[in-house]
């Protein structure tokens, strides 16, 4: 009787043991996800693209670093899915989603193309979508979540959205959003991290999960990232919203901002946010470049012509959309791009800024010609700075939800990579 009871145990351990092996291969757990982004040179719009269906299908979408949700085009004849389920009003799915909305049984969502800001209402349902997971350096297997939420979107909202594009994926911090999302279907951190690359026809990489984030050769980018507080602003940017809803976009507290190590004078009311959720600085994936409030931007212009200018740099005619462009002839080059002023956003102290490079700051329009690379808001626009997408290619940001936390490399080009270096070569 004695002896029975160590077999018996050593029985179920191995049982056990058998068990917890078959499902393991069954149940890969990744560290991390990532999925493929391109520039779009028609639109400059920085397309992705995901797999998502029965049968799994890739559709492409326009990346909205601000976006509350993935929405895509469903109408009938676009949408074919065995394994799409709509959600019914009460249920988990419209809770997690936020949806006020209920028609037909079904909780619906208000899709907005940011591109264009044109808002619509769509039913909120779930679907599989499978993405490929990485260990930091080189793509792992492919994983699926196969109820992953999303809204419906009615096939007029793709107008403005790049060739072939379904829909947006928005990364803003919902809890239906891409990067909760996945987090929550892998236990993994709500984190994830941007790499937008300059190039058209090379894949920058966006990071779900933390990292390393390896970018060849070799290079760890998510080590020694500078760290700023997100910021919430209290009123919603979104299309619709409901009163004393928060804004779900990322906000930075730029203080000040120096070229050439020089501060801009500039009205610093215009960089906090008020109690009407106007000014301040967000991070936009949208905006191709940066755009700043008029009386900033003017400011910001002639201080950078000044500088430039006394560098023997001269100005030559605007080239759309950019009123202030100089010739090339006497610009060297250096690994960050065109030898130009430096640009400092300062943001918590005056230690603790993001510089931008003239990779980041000026544009070539053709051989001779080169541009300072924002442009003028407007006199009133809601948020004083939106920081562009050119400002934001091969730099990596990652964005920590828990902690409220941006982490940023300024530009990659100093530690001689890119956004377009992550090894997507699967040897599978
Ligand atoms: C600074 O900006 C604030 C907010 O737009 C405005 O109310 C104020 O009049 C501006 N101050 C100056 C000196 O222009
Ligand atoms: C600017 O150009 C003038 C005339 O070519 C030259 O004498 C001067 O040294 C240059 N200054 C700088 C800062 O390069
Ligand atoms: C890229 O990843 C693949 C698959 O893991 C691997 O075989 C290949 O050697 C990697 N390439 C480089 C340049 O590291």
């Amino acid at each position: 009787m004695a002896s029975s009871t160590p077999n018996v145990y050593l029985f179920s351990t191995l049982f056990l043991l058998l068990i917890s092996f078959s499902f393991a291969q069954v149940s890969f757990r990744p560290k991390a996800l990532i999925l493929p982004v391109v520039k779009d040179t028609a639109t400059l719009q920085y397309v992705t693209q995901i797999n998502q269906r029965t049968p799994l299908l890739p559709i492409r979408l326009t990346v909205d670093l601000g976006g509350q949700f993935l929405w895509v085009d469903c109408d009938s004849a676009a949408y074919v899915s065995s394994s799409y389920r709509q959600a019914r009003c009460g249920s988990a799915q419209c809770s997690l989603a936020k949806s006020g909305a209920c028609g037909g049984g079904i909780c619906g969502l208000f899709p907005d193309n940011t591109i264009t800001r044109t808002g619509s209402y769509g039913e909120v349902g779930d679907d599989i979508v499978a993405l490929q997971s990485t260990d930091g350096s080189n793509p792992g297997p492919i994983v699926t979540i196969p109820h992953f939420i999303f809204t419906c979107a009615p096939t007029f909202l793709l107008q403005g959205l790049a060739s072939k594009v379904n829909g947006m994926v928005g990364l803003a911090r919902t809890r239906i959003a891409l990067p909760s999302q996945f987090a929550a279907a892998f236990s993994f951190h709500r984190k994830f991290a941007v790499c937008l690359s300059s190039s058209s026809t090379s894949n920058g990489v966006i990071f779900f999960g933390d990292g390393p984030y390896m970018l060849l050769p070799n290079i760890d980018a998510s080590k020694s990232l500078i760290y700023t507080p997100l910021i919430i602003n209290p009123v919603s940017t979104a299309g619709v919203y409901g009163l004393g809803e928060p804004s779900d976009e990322y906000f930075i507290g730029v203080k000040s901002i120096k070229i050439n190590e020089k501060r801009v004078p500039l009205n610093a009311s215009l960089l906090s946010i008020d109690n009407n959720g106007f000014g301040g600085t967000k991070i936009s994936t949208v905006n191709p470049y940066t755009t700043l409030e008029t009386s900033i931007y003017k400011a910001f212009s002639e201080a950078f012509i000044r500088e430039a200018t006394s560098r023997n740099i001269t100005r030559a005619a605007p080239v759309a959309p950019f009123d202030v462009c100089f010739s090339s002839k006497r610009i060297g080059s250096t690994r960050v791009g065109p030898a130009v002023p430096w640009v400092d956003l300062v943001l918590q102290s005056e230690n603790v800024y993001w510089r931008i490079f003239g990779a980041n700051s000026m544009v070539y329009v053709n051989d001779d010609v080169v541009c300072l690379a924002f442009v003028d808001g407007g006199s009133n626009p809601r948020t004083s700075i939106v920081i562009g997408g050119y400002q934001l290619e091969d730099n990596l940001l990652q964005f920590d939800l828990a902690t409220s936390r941006l982490g940023f490399s300024s530009s990659l080009l100093f530690r001689r990579t890119t956004c377009a270096n992550f090894n997507f070569t699967s040897n599978v």
